[in-house]
């Protein structure tokens, strides 16, 4: 239990790098009033977001309750399997998700779920890690370990019903649920500490612990079938969102 949570401080500190410490690329208005976060794990994505909206109700939700017990005061935490109809609030302004991917079975009845609980004008972020890995110079070429890693985590997820690059598919899906103003990036992350610049070396050595703890935990758990256990972050990130249009009749 020890390591998993450092490995989710490693990942909160990863995905604050990668955003340049904002919370959320969605443009949500500053004063929303409710947000929810699928799979928040331990809350540090909530609290953070919290204490930036501090006149919005948040909501983490999650299998495990292995979050702080004395939260922000607008923050609230619920136990939920959030792959089955949500009992949470509804009426939300934001929803949001983060390296939740293995979890996922069937995006399309997440994305369902997710319209059905915003109101119009509401906003859906999913910032998610793919795989296989990509780069940009190609240097993963030299790295045929690496690749065959990939593959065989992308063949084991796919074994479980578990689509490690389901990101790449969900603009067609939001769209075809109504969703409107969509927009997808892909950041870069630095794999190992010696990348040039400060941040990016700070970036490359969390990088390089979060994939050192996924290719042993992380592989292994799939292939003996333990998804619902923790995921890594591997090398990049798309971040997709969407508004629920606000001339909608629910
Ligand atoms: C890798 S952790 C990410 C935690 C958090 N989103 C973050 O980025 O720090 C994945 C989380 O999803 C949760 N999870 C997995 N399946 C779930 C489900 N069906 N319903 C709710 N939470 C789930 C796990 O319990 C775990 O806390």
């Amino acid at each position: 239990m020890k390591k998993r949570s450092s490995a989710w401080v490693v990942n909160h500190g990863i995905w604050h790098l990668s955003l340049f410490g904002r919370v959320n690329l969605a443009p949500v208005p500053s004063n929303i009033q409710t947000a929810l976060d699928i799979g928040c794990g331990t809350g540090s994505w909530v609290i953070d977001f919290a204490k930036a909206h501090p006149d919005c109700q948040v909501t983490g939700a999650d299998l495990s309750s292995i979050q702080p017990p004395s939260p922000p005061p607008n923050v609230n935490f619920v136990v939920q399997d959030m792959t089955t109809a949500w009992t949470c609030p509804h009426r939300l302004s934001y929803i949001h998700s983060r390296t939740i991917t293995v979890a996922i079975k069937t995006w399309p009845a997440l994305v369902t779920e997710c319209w059905r609980s915003l109101k119009p004008g509401g906003w859906v972020e999913f910032q998610e890690y793919h795989l296989p890995f990509t780069s940009n110079d190609d240097s993963l070429k030299h790295g045929p370990a690496l690749q065959l890693w990939n593959e065989s985590v992308i063949a084991a997820a796919g074994q479980i019903g578990t689509n490690m690059d389901a990101m790449s598919s969900m603009q067609p899906l939001l769209e075809e649920q109504g969703f409107t103003s969509l927009a997808r990036i892909a950041t870069k992350w630095p794999m190992a500490p010696w990348a040039k610049g400060e941040r990016e070396k700070n970036f490359g050595l969390l990088a390089e612990m979060d994939v050192g703890d996924a290719t042993e935990g992380f592989g292994l758990r799939l292939s003996s079938g333990g998804a619902k256990k923790r995921s890594g972050s591997p090398s990049g990130s798309d971040v997709v969102w969407a508004q629920k249009p606000h001339d909608v009749v629910d």
